[in-house]
């Protein structure tokens, strides 16, 4: 049993994450699936496509900015199965604007998602890991987490704090046999991209790209670990 927790699973790359997981069902890997968003009917939607793939899926509605739903998140998986295996850091929001009209409450919605929800949940599934000597941990970054973009400056601030952060705890994570893999994508044609997405889907890779590589990740040999994956479109950066 390999217990999965996937972070803004309800759409996008972690939706496909958690259909690429199920897919690899097989005798010797049964996951179980813990999905997280903040739309609980895109969590139904997903736990029918999972559980007709005969994969046993549970589905929470959260808010990851927010502390107290953030430790709901954990006990969830906690109580339920008693550990997590893999916990996929996919939630992530962006407002892009020139830099300066970036507001306060842009810093916030950022920050709070990308780097203060993340760096909590983490943490909490990290030391469980840590104790037990096992386990994997993806962030999907972004290209934009070693690259500038204009009208991305709250983003970016996020994307590269988020390496930041996961290169630090790969120091602890190899310590203890914990792998940290930072999957950092182009552009993707998903919702995040809004009605742009319309215009700009034939230049951009699809989440399912991005999925396939996650998994792969996943299955290597546990002496192994993935600790970065770079996909871009075949064009490059748009
Ligand atoms: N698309 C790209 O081009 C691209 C490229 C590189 C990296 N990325 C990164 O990949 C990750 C996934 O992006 P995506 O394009 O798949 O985005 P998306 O289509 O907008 O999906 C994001 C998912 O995260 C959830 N989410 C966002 N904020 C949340 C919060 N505060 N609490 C709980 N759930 C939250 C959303 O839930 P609700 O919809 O229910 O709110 C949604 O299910 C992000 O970290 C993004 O930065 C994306």
């Amino acid at each position: 049993m390999s217990v999965i927790l996937i972070t803004g699973a309800g759409k996008g790359i972690g939706r496909a994450i958690a259909v690429e997981f199920a897919k690899r069902r097989r005798e010797d890997f049964s996951p179980k699936l813990l999905l997280t968003s903040r739309t609980l009917s895109d969590l139904l939607a997903l736990k029918k496509e999972c559980e007709a793939l005969r994969v046993e899926t549970h589905v929470l509605e959260a808010e990851l900015s927010k502390l107290d739903e953030v430790n709901r998140i954990y006990e969830s998986a906690l109580s339920r199965f008693g550990r997590v295996d893999c916990l996929i850091n996919n939630a992530g929001v962006g407002r892009f604007k020139n830099i300066l009209d970036l507001t306060e409450d842009d810093y916030d919605f950022t920050m709070n998602t990308n780097l203060k929800g993340t760096f909590f949940l983490t943490q909490k599934v990290f030391a469980e890991m840590q104790a037990r000597r096992s386990g994997h941990i993806f962030f999907i970054t972004s290209v934009a987490a070693e690259t500038p973009f204009e009208q991305s400056a709250l983003y970016c601030a996020s994307k590269f704090g988020q390496k930041g952060m996961l290169e630090v705890l790969r120091l602890y994570a190899r310590k203890c046999n914990v792998r940290v893999t930072n999957v950092m994508p182009g552009a993707v044609a998903t919702p995040m991209w809004g009605e742009a997405r319309a215009t700009l889907a034939e230049r951009m890779m699809m989440p399912e790209d991005i999925a396939t590589a996650v998994v792969d990740a996943y299955f290597q040999p546990t002496r192994t670990s993935v600790e970065e994956i770079v996909l871009r479109p075949i064009g490059g950066d748009l």
